[in-house]
């Protein structure tokens, strides 16, 4: 029987035959990509197409680290295969601004000073603008309920709800992601 890393080895060399084209809406632009089937959102976004602004925290669904917007709703690109992702629309972190211009959410995460290294940044901001696009989060009890699957080693909790609140639209509703 082959040994783990055997099986990894010849999983790497998978003929071309196993790989599988999909078609996806990237910050704004539109990819034909082929990847092996298993491939994750995550490993497609910073292994194969050199995105590395989402980054890989847990790559358990525990820390947020790989948020991204898939069609506007915020997901784990950890626990997503990009072979079911076929014909989505993908927003990651760099795909946020507008030219210059930032992003409200990226530009709350600077007013309110809501990161320390960083490393957690893309995938709090992902998610919050999928919070902010779902509507629902009123108080700043509900921002912290709703962006409790983002993890944060530096402790910069009480900025990033500030941040969050900051960007949240003025009429309660959601704002466009
Ligand atoms: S890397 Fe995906 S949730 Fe941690
Ligand atoms: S700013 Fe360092 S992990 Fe969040």
């Amino acid at each position: 029987m082959n040994s783990p890393d055997d099986r990894a080895r010849s999983a790497q060399k998978a003929p071309f035959a196993q790989s599988c084209k999909i078609s996806l809406t990237l910050n704004g632009v539109q990819r034909e990509i082929r990847t092996a089937p298993w491939t994750t959102l995550l490993d497609l976004l910073r292994e194969d197409l050199q995105l590395t602004g989402t980054k890989k925290g847990c790559d358990h669904g525990q820390c947020g680290a790989c948020t991204v917007l898939v069609d506007g709703k915020r997901v784990n690109a950890c626990l997503t295969l990009a072979a079911m992702k076929d014909g989505c629309e993908i927003t990651t972190v760099e795909g946020l601004a507008q030219g210059e211009a930032l992003h409200p959410v990226q530009q709350a995460f600077i007013d309110q000073d809501a990161f320390q290294c960083g490393y957690c940044t893309p995938g709090q901001i992902c998610s919050a603008v999928g919070l902010i696009g779902e509507g629902r989060a009123q108080s700043d009890d509900d921002i912290r309920e709703l962006m409790s699957g983002n993890l944060c080693r530096c402790g910069c909790y009480p900025n990033i709800v500030a941040a969050v609140r900051q960007a949240l639209p003025t009429d309660g509703k959601g704002g466009q992601p």
